[in-house]
């Protein structure tokens, strides 16, 4: 049997990042005897500039009928991108999310875990960086603002724009199951975030969630709202285990947890629906600015690659073998320019790739 799988190398240090942690898997198929065929799609500005739409029909089902999807990044710098003078629904964003929806991504999963290594990076205080921490983002992604009804209007001579808010009880349900399920196989601890002192949605949110958690005696279930959350990633990140959260809530909150673990090039991320697909893509941007020097991180793409054999293809031993290879390679000092610091050894996004190949085995 051969699995399939599709790259997106997506804009800006999307190619990069995408060959960086191809290598890796390539390394990984080789040693495990798995035969894999690839399939490379364009999406996003790269598809704007062929196509004239961020996202083909052909594109989605080419994604639909693989095994799973291995993503760069997509987009450019508004202020300068031609894409961004695109009516908005033509935009390179538009054809991620028109992604996420169209293969039903449901759920997606942030892991940020602060590498002992890293402490140096982290910009917190040294006594909470120096605890650690270990937490698991479950992100809704086909719901809510993002995916409500919009509209811009003169309404009595007032510009006037509108956005929805809107979740039904089985969007939540399947996400808080994902969150139950992970929370399960790591510390046993959900916390629901939302913002149920203002908002009728988090109000939902919060009395399906705790029907969920009424088949998971085993694993415990705090809620916060979204502000203290904020707050409380900064002052004791060490406290959550599972982060769950509705769309916008965790788009803004996945950032945060970027940069408290040392980089946003370090975040993996895995978008997964009931089946074993997934999308699997780094938590970061297209980096428009520093895109094809060969110096951007590709840790989180490789660590995303690794949530793929995971999650997509079963592979655990091969994940775990990617996770401590990384693990090791920063452990030996090599760094790109994102996380380097005082006496360790700066190194590209090629060689950095190299490296933890070296490590694999
Ligand atoms: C992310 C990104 C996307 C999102 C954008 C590019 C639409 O910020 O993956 O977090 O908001 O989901
Ligand atoms: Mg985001």
């Amino acid at each position: 049997m051969s699995y399939r799988l599709v790259l997106i190398p997506g804009d800006g240090i999307g190619p990069e990042i995408v060959r960086a942690a191809k290598k890796v898997l390539d390394a990984v198929f080789v040693r495990f005897g798995t035969e894999v065929t690839y399939e490379e799609v364009l999406m996003g500005g790269a598809s704007i500039d062929v196509n004239g739409v961020p996202l083909t029909e052909e594109t989605l089902k080419t994604c639909r009928e693989a095994d799973a999807v291995l993503m760069g990044s997509i987009g450019g710098d508004a202020s300068v991108s031609p894409w961004y003078k695109l009516e908005p629904s033509k935009r390179p964003e538009a054809g991620l999310l028109s992604l996420r929806k169209g293969l039903n991504l449901f759920a997606n999963l942030r892991p940020a875990y602060l590498y002992p290594e890293l402490r140096d990076s982290c910009p917190l205080k040294k006594e909470v960086a120096d605890k650690g921490f270990d937490v698991m983002m479950v992100r809704e992604l086909t719901g809510g603002l993002y995916f409500g009804e919009r509209h811009t209007d003169v309404v009595d001579g007032v510009r006037t724009a509108v956005d929805t808010l809107s979740y039904n009880e089985e969007e939540i349900r399947r996400a808080a199951v994902k969150a139950f399920e992970i929370a399960r196989k790591r510390r046993q601890c959900v916390t629901l975030v939302d913002k149920a002192n203002v908002l009728d949605s988090s109000r939902l949110w919060r009395s399906v969630v705790r029907e969920t958690a009424a088949a998971y005696p085993d694993v415990e279930l705090k809620v916060m709202l979204v502000d203290n959350c904020a707050m409380q990633l900064i002052k004791d990140p060490a406290q959550f285990d599972v982060v769950l959260t509705e769309n916008m809530f965790g788009d803004i909150l996945s950032d945060e947890m970027s940069m408290i673990a040392g980089s946003i090039g370090m975040l993996p991320s895995a978008s997964l629906n009931e089946t074993k697909f997934g999308l699997y893509e780094p938590s970061g941007g297209s980096a428009p600015d520093i895109a094809g020097k060969g110096i951007a991180n590709p840790i989180a793409t490789i660590l995303s690659a690794s949530m793929l054999l995971r999650y997509s293809l079963d592979m655990d031993e091969a994940a775990d073998a990617v996770d401590e290879a990384v693990r090791r390679v920063l452990k030996d000092g090599y760094r790109t320019g994102d996380i380097w610091t005082e006496g360790c050894l700066k190194v590209g996004t090629d060689e950095m790739a190299d490296r933890i190949i070296e490590r694999l085995f």
